[in-house]
């Protein structure tokens, strides 16, 4: 031991101590192994002391350290109310799926088809199992394990560090490996573990857990990692998330130098090099499906070549450059003992069947859904039949299929197990939650609740969305919770406002509900401390969590994006009202003229027919531009422009948007990370591009913080023209916006 580390350690930066820290952790863990395993001690006793005493002293006065320490004396150490959150740096992500050899082709032709390849040329994959079990996210800092997460909603995940150090599968250190490494894999359970870990509940009278994924899930999620360890998990590595160096040069290489490092890869990985050497490897690998040991529910295929994944990059939460192969459905039938109807929080009503619970695939299915009327009738929504026409009655014999996390579905009737007394299903026209009218909109297979939020079933389920995981995601505030403040009478909640008003409404009544609801004076301060902390609120997740129809997560991101406020969102709404209800307008004329044309066996004159409405209603030409530049936007369109124009001309959601928006502050969405002469800028792309295809040009100019549109208008700010331009580049002129060709582009993005 040096003289230094005696010394009172607080004058170190947290970096050095993190260093130091780092440095002893390795030096005692190979003094404990040559200690204990080897007995072949490499310091003295006096030494060891030391270093151990200098250790515990770092942590003390470095609080943070706590996180990375492996070599702490646990016993007394204090045991946490829950996990830390932990931000990863580079988001986990989910996987597109594919349900049959024809999707893994279109998967195939996609790819070609954004690279700008043809069919003949070489394209390598790989082809892996998918494991069924719980994705998991290791940081390895100069070779030792310093943190572990859980995938969370893929931005922020759990802080499981302690549970997943008692995973014999994970190493603790590494020889040889990046300083920086993050390894990515799954943690399951095998069948024999879980059959003996439920046998051992099942003894002691406890409850058991419906399938391996469930155990693994519940064991890594213990709060006390004693716990963590009783249970046999184990992992597979087959992916990668921050890096200070590469792994490889491609897929397969990068999963050889982990397999080197210590992890258990998975041994029926294999490069393909073409969609049948891909489907070849799914048959073999699902013949084995029974007898591997462990669940898994599909395969996955990867882009081998690491340089082509960079090039296809992400959509919102799926890679382009990797697909799960799902494998077929489970099937199993049951008794069909009543069909409820659940409204939703856009008021849809959907119809639940009640099941005599059966398993399906090892799992236990009591509910499933039945879709819409038309689905119950046998037809789909072009009415077309389905199951031949057979409808299905309560009472009835049914099938039920079941496929991977999707919710189960009803797919077949027996007929010859009817006794006669059975009716057809009469689905309501009113809401059964609050007797409003339901109807259902010329091409809309779904019937739905008028009431809006009087109806208090969209109400709640309004409410559930706006505190979900994705949306303002309040601690302590959930469906339970919501559904008790809906209708208490003196701390009501039924608007989002209402929870931002709840601290000052309450003068501390909640810390009296004790007895009745279990809140608590902790428990109430905590809720308004998690109530507050969301104030601060990303302007996309809050147009995300307003809870409008087809306005999704990645709408609201694209319209956060393009109006950088909501102020500026609701004046080009107000602004573009008029041109929104021409629009409608000229749609249902269009309607009526093909349903004419068709009556009378012509073709209709639709141009025409929506031309004149347009005119007639003499919009102004502001309106007709906001409109324009609303549904020019990339992924926004007419549906969700309407969708969104009707819910902010709705007075009562209106004036509850506004209010809202006053106990919040809202945040403009973040620049991109890198620098970028482009960012913030409208882009618009026409003509033939020749150096790369249009939406690998596009996901480009997006990574790079531009906006890109389709249509050309005055906050165009460069217009990207290949051969063949025409009226966009003449428009272009017209309002002398910045014209530069695709080699232009690419010098102006290229890195300076
Ligand atoms: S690759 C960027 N490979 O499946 C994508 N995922 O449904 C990285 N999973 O969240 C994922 N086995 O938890 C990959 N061999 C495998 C996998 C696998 C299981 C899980 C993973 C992912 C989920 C997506």
């Amino acid at each position: 031991m040096t003289q230094n580390q005696t010394h009172d350690p607080s004058g170190l930066s947290q970096e050095q101590a993190k260093v130091e820290l780092l440095q002893l952790q390795a030096q005692l863990i190979a003094a404990d192994q040559a200690y204990h395993q080897d007995d072949t001690p490499i310091l003295s006793d006096a030494d060891y002391d030391a270093a151990k005493r200098r250790y515990q002293a770092l942590v003390t006065a470095f609080p943070r350290l706590q996180e990375i320490a492996t070599q702490l004396d646990t016993v007394g150490a204090p045991v946490g109310s829950g996990f830390g959150k932990i931000q990863h740096v580079v988001p986990m992500l989910s996987l597109g799926n594919a349900f049959d050899d024809g999707d893994v082709a279109d998967f195939d032709r996609s790819i070609r088809s954004y690279l700008g390849l043809d069919a003949n040329q070489p394209l390598a994959y790989t082809a892996e199992p998918k494991i069924d079990g719980l994705s998991l996210s290791l940081r390895y800092e100069k070779g030792v394990l310093i943190q572990a997460a859980t995938r969370g909603d893929g931005a922020t995940g759990e802080n499981v560090t302690a549970n997943a150090r008692t995973i014999a599968d994970i190493p603790q250190q590494l020889q040889g490996a990046p300083e920086v490494l993050e390894v990515r894999g799954e943690v399951y359970m095998s069948h024999e573990d879980f059959a003996a870990l439920n046998a051992r509940y099942m003894e002691r009278g406890g409850k058991t857990f419906a399938n391996p994924r469930n155990a693994a899930a519940g064991s890594l999620r213990q709060l006390d990692a004693e716990i963590t360890r009783e249970r046999p998990l184990r992992f597979f590595a087959y992916s990668w998330g921050d890096l200070s160096a590469p792994l490889g040069n491609t897929q397969s290489e990068a999963i050889e130098r982990l397999h080197e490092l210590g992890f258990q890869t998975n041994p029926l990985t294999q490069s393909c090099a073409s969609v049948a050497e891909m489907i070849a490897h799914y048959r073999h690998i699902e013949a084995q499906r029974a007898t591997l040991g462990y669940d898994i529910d599909g395969v996955v295929y990867k882009v081998d070549a690491l340089a082509l994944q960079a090039r296809l990059g992400f959509r919102s939460t799926t890679p382009r450059w990797a697909i799960a192969h799902k494998f077929p459905a489970e099937l199993a039938w049951t008794h069909l003992e009543a069909i409820d109807i659940q409204v939703g929080r856009t008021g849809a009503l959907s119809p639940v069947a009640r099941l005599t619970p059966v398993t399906v695939g090892g799992v236990v299915v009591s509910n499933a859904t039945l879709h819409n009327e038309d689905y119950i009738r046998g037809r789909d929504n072009k009415g077309e039949e389905i199951r031949d026409g057979k409808d299905i009655r309560v009472g009835d014999w049914v099938q039920i299929y079941r496929a991977g996390d999707v919710i189960p579905k009803v797919a077949d009737v027996d007929l010859t197990k009817r006794t006669g007394e059975d009716v057809p299903f009469d689905f309501p026209e009113t809401c059964p939650e609050c007797g409003s009218p339901a109807v259902r909109e010329e091409g809309d297979a779904v019937r739905r609740c008028t009431g809006g939020i009087i109806c208090p079933a969209q109400a709640i389920e309004k409410l559930k969305h706006f505190v979900s995981r994705k949306a303002f995601d309040i601690e302590g505030l959930g469906a339970k919770q919501l559904e008790m403040f809906y209708g208490d009478p003196d701390l009501p909640i039924r608007t989002p406002v209402d929870i931002y008003t709840l601290e000052e409404r309450d003068a501390g009544q909640l810390a009296k509900l004790k007895n009745r609801s279990g809140w608590g004076d902790q428990s109430a301060a905590n809720l308004f401390a998690a109530i507050t902390e969301k104030r601060n609120i990303a302007l996309g997740r809050m147009i995300f969590a307003l809870g409008i129809r087809h306005v999704g997560e990645v709408a609201a991101k694209d319209l956060a994006l393009h109006f950088g406020s909501w102020d500026e969102l609701a004046k080009a709404l107000d602004l573009a009202r008029p041109a929104a209800l021409a629009h409608r307008s000229a749609d249902m004329a269009e309607d009526q003229e093909r349903a004419e044309a068709n009556r009378e066996g012509r073709r209709a004159k639709i141009k025409e027919t929506r031309e004149a409405v347009l005119s007639r209603l003499e919009l102004h030409l502001a309106a007709r531009e906001a409109w324009e530049d609303l549904v020019g936007i990339d992924g926004i369109g007419a549906t969700v422009g309407l969708s969104l124009s009707d819910a902010l001309a709705n007075a009562q959601e209106r004036a509850v948007f506004d209010d809202l928006v006053g106990h919040l502050n809202i945040s403009a969405p973040a620049a991109p990370t890198q620098e970028s002469p482009v960012a913030g800028l409208t882009v618009v792309f026409t003509g033939k591009l020749e150096k790369m295809t249009r939406d690998e040009a596009k996901a480009r100019a997006e990574a790079l913080g531009a906006k890109v549109s389709g249509s050309v208008s005055k906050k165009t700010d460069i217009l990207v023209a290949g051969p063949g331009a025409g009226s966009k580049e003449k428009k272009a002129q017209d309002l002398g916006i910045r014209i530069l060709d695709e080699d232009g582009w690419l010098a102006e993005i290229a890195p300076k």
